[in-house]
């Protein structure tokens, strides 16, 4: 049966926990993030996981996630990690709307943050930009790929990308 779930995809940093929060305050629906699933399952920070046990464990727990929200969650705005739209199982757990922007972009948005260095030092995937670069490229158009609907989010408010994500997913 086809689940009424929004999965929002992207680079990180790129605000897909903004936009989640954004629709719950346009229309009430709930939203969860697979890192903070993750994180409060295992009551260790990303970063830690990372450190601890290595990127593998880490999508290991993603795809544990990912199971947990086909068999269990509806109705829902779901926000994930940057690596999350590799699940093979994605599109079984509702409509996946991609959020669009360039990297350069994607900085512009984390620097203009008061707590910037914050939101750097807790993603161990950015913390060399060089690397963090080539992988955005690498990724940019598998992200395309498995998207059902692309919204490009540069400069945007939050709640004008929720709407825009509903008039286009009603269409
Ligand atoms: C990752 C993105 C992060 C987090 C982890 C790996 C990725 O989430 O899941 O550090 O592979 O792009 P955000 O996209 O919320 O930063």
């Amino acid at each position: 049966m086809d689940k009424n779930n929004i999965i929002l995809i992207g680079f990180m940093g790129v605000g897909k926990g903004t936009v989640a929060r954004a629709i719950y305050a346009l229309n009430g629906s709930f939203c969860i993030d697979t890192d903070d699933v993750i994180e409060s399952l295992t009551k260790t920070r990303i970063k830690d996981i990372f450190e601890n046990k290595g990127e593998a464990y880490f999508r290991g727990l993603e795809k544990d996630c990912a199971s947990w929200l086909i068999k269990s969650i509806d109705n829902t705005v779901i926000s994930t990690g940057g690596g999350f739209y590799k699940q093979e199982q994605l599109k079984e757990i509702g409509k996946v709307v991609y959020l669009e922007s360039s990297f350069d972009e994607i900085l512009y948005r984390i620097n203009s943050c008061p707590n910037a260095q914050k939101k750097l030092q807790k993603r161990p995937l950015l913390q060399d930009l060089e690397e963090a670069k080539k992988l955005f490229n690498s990724r940019v158009n598998e992200y395309k790929k498995v998207a059902d609907l692309i919204v490009n989010v540069e400069r945007k408010e939050p709640k004008d990308i929720a709407c825009e994500i509903f008039s286009k997913l009603r269409k």
